[in-house]
């Protein structure tokens, strides 16, 4: 992984920026050196201080260009958890959409091959790869995978195989043949039909452990008057198929 951009930071107002980069804010305008580090102060020339952080993997989700809905850090979290993406390991994701799980996955250090059928989403996608500095690790391909899947099978096997896409059933059907022995397959859809149709495809095709979950999050809000979940309503963002691989 490469420092490839860096948040600058002065109370509330944050900026990803590149080694390089002019950038103009109502408190003048940021230049950033080519030999920018972590830890450096960037003064601009109205004399406001930015503090100069490394990225990390939250602000990809706060900060990068989006395009398909970006997977939330919750989502991430379980995705990463429940299939154990690691350094070295071979994933294989679609769709990259804004590309928030294949910057986390490749962050991990897995070597991450991702499908994106519109061409301008996936050229948007590889920008975003190299501002997360995880171009060396994560290849964007335009293409539907749908159409991909006999060409794939044929290749050396995936570690794991991470899915976020409306046609997500229909690679499962075929996700064995994809999958080393062992290897995991995570599904995520916003909607139940999806989800159903995801988790009888993964038995169909022989998986075991085949685990549905829905991922709802409470918020606690703590104040003078005490400790409570928030008010402000149910927190959920969708549904998540674990299996694993015969
Ligand atoms: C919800 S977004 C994915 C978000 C992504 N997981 C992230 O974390 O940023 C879904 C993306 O899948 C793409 N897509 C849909 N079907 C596809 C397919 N069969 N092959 C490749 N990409 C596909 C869409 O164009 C869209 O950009």
């Amino acid at each position: 992984m490469t420092d490839a951009a860096y948040l600058l930071v002065h109370e509330d107002r944050e900026y990803l920026l590149e080694p390089g980069e002019e950038f103009g804010t109502d408190l003048g305008v940021i230049e950033v050196p080519e030999d920018v580090a972590a830890g450096d102060e960037v003064e601009t020339h109205l004399g406001t201080v930015f503090e100069v952080r490394a990225l990390r993997g939250p602000d990809l989700f706060n900060h990068l260009e989006r395009t398909g809905a970006p997977m939330m850090p919750r989502d991430v979290g379980l995705v990463m958890g429940h299939t154990g993406a690691s350094g070295g390991d071979r994933v294989l994701d679609a769709g990259t959409g804004t590309g928030i799980l294949a910057a986390y996955l490749g962050r991990a250090g897995a070597d991450v091959t991702s499908y994106e059928v519109d061409p301008e989403f996936a050229e948007v996608a590889r920008a975003n790869m190299a501002t997360a500095g995880v171009a060396d690790r994560v290849e964007v391909r335009t293409g539907d995978l749908t159409e991909e899947l006999d060409a794939l099978a044929e290749g050396e096997p995936f570690d794991a195989l991470t899915l976020d896409t409306g046609d997500a059933p229909a690679v499962v059907e075929r996700a064995d043949e994809l999958l080393a022995p062992g290897g995991r397959l995570a599904v995520y859809s916003p909607f139940v039909e999806g989800t159903r149709e995801a988790a009888l495809a993964a038995r169909e095709a022989g998986f075991s452990e085949v685990e549905t979950l829905e991922t709802i999050q409470r918020e606690m809000d703590f104040s003078d008057r005490g400790s409570r979940p928030s008010t402000a309503g149910v927190g959920h963002t969708g549904y998540l198929v674990f299996a694993r691989a015969p």
